[in-house]
């Protein structure tokens, strides 16, 4: 077992190495019921965001866990209607009543589409960071173009950039260059929405190991250093998701995943900066 999965999170500390998602769990007791489930089984990595309407229930699964806030690496996103400078300001605070706490340790813009504007929305997430109210400021769905200027505008550290990735979709380039930058990557829908399970070379990683292939995939994402938020319901793939922490794969089965060509983007709005 690793450490840092069970650090409390300060600012500058390392993002504790597997988080849950929460995205579609909009029914609020099973909401609130899987944030408490995974607490006491050990993560200390809650996603959340405005858009997916379940901030309330995020917080009262946090508050129902046998542990303490501080321990707890809260993030949540600004939706792209929110991002004009005053709206940053207006909505944080109410997603942070929404959620029960005074400060998130990490605060993403959730795309660079609708509001956002770079000299407009990024002050107000530098006034966040400077009062105290985020520990961390982040960025989701940004293109090196967007991170780099990002990167003019604020004084703070781009601390993470949340973005999909998992076998089907490697993001090689966009990872070499958030490495270079030192920005962390969240890998979001990192069982690919399910697309993972059929894929035959996790199919056989799995089976030579005698473990799920949500396990392969997340072990895979850790090996490339990256830190997946799975989203998960039951406790069964609570604990399955979190099992794969003990999952060591070795440089046959990464190659193997590796070479996996086939491409397939799970997450691809209209307004993706790709598109
Ligand atoms: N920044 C962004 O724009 C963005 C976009 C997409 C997602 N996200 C974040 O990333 C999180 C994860 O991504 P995602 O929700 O798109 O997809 P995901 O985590 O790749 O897949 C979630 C699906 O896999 C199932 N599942 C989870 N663990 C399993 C296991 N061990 N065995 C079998 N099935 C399993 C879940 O079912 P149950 O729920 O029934 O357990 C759910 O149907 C989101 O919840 C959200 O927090 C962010």
């Amino acid at each position: 077992m690793t450490d840092d999965a069970t650090s409390t999170a300060t600012r500058g500390d390392a993002i504790p190495t597997l988080g849950l998602g929460t995205w579609e769990n909009t029914d609020p007791e099973a909401c609130a019921g899987a944030v408490e489930t995974a607490l006491e089984m050990g993560y200390r990595h809650v996603d959340t965001a405005q858009a997916y309407g379940n901030e309330a229930d995020v917080g009262r699964g946090i508050a129902a866990a046998d542990v303490d806030r501080e321990d707890v690496f809260l993030a949540t996103k600004v939706w792209i209607d929110n991002l004009a400078h005053d709206d940053v300001l207006e909505t944080t605070r109410e997603s942070l009543e929404r959620l029960g706490v005074d400060a998130v340790d990490l605060l993403y813009v959730h795309w660079p589409a609708g509001a956002y504007d770079p000299e407009d929305t990024l002050p107000a997430f530098q006034t966040l960071y400077d009062e105290g109210t985020i520990d961390r400021i982040g960025v989701s769905n940004f293109e090196p173009r967007h991170l780099d200027r990002a990167r003019e505008v604020l004084d703070a550290p781009i601390a993470a950039n949340q973005i999909e990735m998992h076998p089907l979709l490697q993001q090689d380039d966009l990872r070499e260059y958030m490495a270079e930058m030192d920005i962390e990557l969240v890998a979001y829908s990192p069982l690919a929405r399910g697309a993972v399970f059929d894929v035959p070379e996790i199919r056989n990683v799995a089976e030579k190991h005698a473990v799920s292939e949500a396990q392969v995939s997340l072990a895979w994402l850790r090996e490339k250093g990256a830190v997946p938020i799975p989203k998960a319901t039951s406790e069964a793939h609570i604990r399955d998701n979190w099992e794969s922490r003990d999952l060591e794969l070795d440089d046959e089965d990464i190659a193997k995943i590796d070479a996996i060509e086939r491409e397939k983007r799970q997450v691809d709005p209209s307004f993706g900066p790709w598109n």
